[in-house]
């Protein structure tokens, strides 16, 4: 696989499955995220500490690290944030705001720095969430964020016919934000947990790389659905 592939969060779970993956199959690997992968970049992987919720800083520090890349294969926008599960009438204003700048407006301004300094981008994924469609309570700002990621998506898919786009949704990783929801108390209002909390440690919540190697297999597949649409990998 001589492919060059661009990977957002790859300091922990899905992220850094992908980038494992992609390194083992012999893909050039530019990784990013704020904390630095040791074990990746000694497996060679390009790397840069990059804080997405920092448009100003992120933006010059992306132009600098993919100078010397003329073709992207493939760009996965996978960083995200969740927040807190909580009611939306708690969830402090600047908390959503920050969820919002990580995980739609930061793809925004890398997909504008890429599409300006990269000639040929083949094929974009966003990593969606089902939770961009159910509206479950307690879900809040990431629910929103990732319900607005799939339309950034279908938005530039209108603007760039000559790469293909795609929000797909990954099914349960046992990931950090995993740990996170699968440790709170039991709580009537947020339906969601219980389900997550059976899944922890059964094949229904794989971990990353498990997961990763699912997605590859299925990125080329991707290819034959109409640029732009959300889909769901336990569906395709
Ligand atoms: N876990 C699930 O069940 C599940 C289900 C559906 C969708 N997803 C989606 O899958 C993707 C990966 O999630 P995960 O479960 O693997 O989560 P994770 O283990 O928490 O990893 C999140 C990654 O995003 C990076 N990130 C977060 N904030 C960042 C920032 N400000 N700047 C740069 N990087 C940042 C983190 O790196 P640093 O902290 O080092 O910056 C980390 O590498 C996310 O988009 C998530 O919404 C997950």
């Amino acid at each position: 696989m001589a492919e060059t592939v661009l990977i957002t969060g790859v300091s922990s779970g899905l992220g850094h499955g992908l980038a494992e993956v992609f390194l083992e199959r012999g893909a050039t690997v530019y990784g990013c995220s704020r904390r630095k992968p040791q074990g990746l970049v000694d497996k060679g992987m390009r790397f840069a500490s990059i804080d997405l919720g920092n448009a100003a800083g992120g933006g010059s520090a992306l132009k600098e690290w993919i100078a010397p890349v003329s073709r992207f294969d493939l760009v996965i926008l996978n960083a995200g944030k969740l927040g807190q599960i909580r009611d939306m009438q708690d969830a402090p204003l600047e908390d959503l705001r920050g969820t919002m700048e990580v995980n739609v407006w930061s793809n925004k301004w890398m997909l504008d720095v890429l599409f300006e300094r990269v000639s040929m981008v083949k094929q974009v994924v966003a990593i969606s969430s089902g939770a961009s469609l159910s509206g479950s309570r307690g879900w809040n700002g990431y629910s929103i964020s990732k319900a607005a990621l799939n339309m950034l998506i279908k938005l530039y898919a209108g603007e760039r016919p000559d790469t293909h786009f795609t929000s797909l949704a990954p099914g349960l990783i046992d990931s950090a934000m995993q740990d996170y929801l699968t440790n709170l108390p039991a709580d009537d209002r947020f339906e969601p947990l219980e389900i997550l909390k059976a899944a922890k440690g059964t094949e229904q919540m794989p971990d990353g790389k498990v997961c990763a190697k699912k997605l590859i297999d299925a990125f080329p597949s991707l290819l034959d659905l109409q640029s732009g649409g959300y889909a769901d990998i336990r569906k395709l």
